[in-house]
């Protein structure tokens, strides 16, 4: 069976949600982007902001599972200031001679989200399989597993590498998916 990994960068846990959420809809592994340098509080967040504007690389530690193990990356972000995190960037440029298929996805508070998934494009040098992208206020309220269920139901009809779910599990569950 085809191998999936989702891997995703997240500092304040939106898109950690709706990572894992894609992960267990496809069966997939999880792994973290973690960068070194601590972004909480108001000076971490204007150090995420200068560094997305500028597109600066950002250290990261090296990831758990290697990309080049896998059939398809799906890669979620946040959106910072219209751009791609530094994190995400850097892991990005660090593995994408790896990359075979790409898909990604997006959480945000409200603008700059088809930029970002343009963006990322760009960054791993080839087209996305299918491309998601959430608002907080709906992560939030929980009301996404019709448009979750599209994207990974795209990720099928464009790929033949998508796995089935874990443990004989539904593509969607409502349960699972949290409605
Ligand atoms: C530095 C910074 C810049 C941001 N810029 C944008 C932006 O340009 N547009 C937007 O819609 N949301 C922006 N946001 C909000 C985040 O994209 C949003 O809250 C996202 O869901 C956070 O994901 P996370 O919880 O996984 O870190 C920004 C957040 C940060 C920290």
């Amino acid at each position: 069976m085809s191998k999936i990994l989702v891997v995703y960068y997240s500092r304040t846990g939106y898109t950690r949600t709706i990572a894992g959420r894609v992960a267990r809809a496809c069966g997939a592994d999880l792994d973290q982007i973690e960068g070194y340098k601590t972004r909480a509080g108001a000076w971490g967040y204007m150090r995420s902001a200068v560094g997305a504007v500028m597109h600066l690389d950002a250290p990261i530690l090296r990831p758990r599972n290697e990309p080049g193990g896998y059939d398809l990356i799906l890669i979620g972000t946040p959106v910072w200031c219209r751009n791609v995190p530094g994190p995400v960037r850097t892991y990005i440029k660090e593995n994408r001679q790896a990359f075979r298929r790409v898909a990604f996805f997006c959480t945000y508070g409200g603008s700059g989200q088809n930029k970002v998934l343009r963006d990322l494009e760009i960054l791993a040098g080839r087209p996305a399989l299918a491309t998601f992208a959430i608002t907080d206020s709906e992560v939030a309220s929980k009301l996404y597993n019709r448009r979750l269920s599209k994207f990974v139901a795209k990720l099928q009809n464009t790929s033949k590498f998508i796995g089935q779910p874990s443990h004989g599990e539904p593509l969607f569950d409502d349960n699972l998916i949290g409605l």
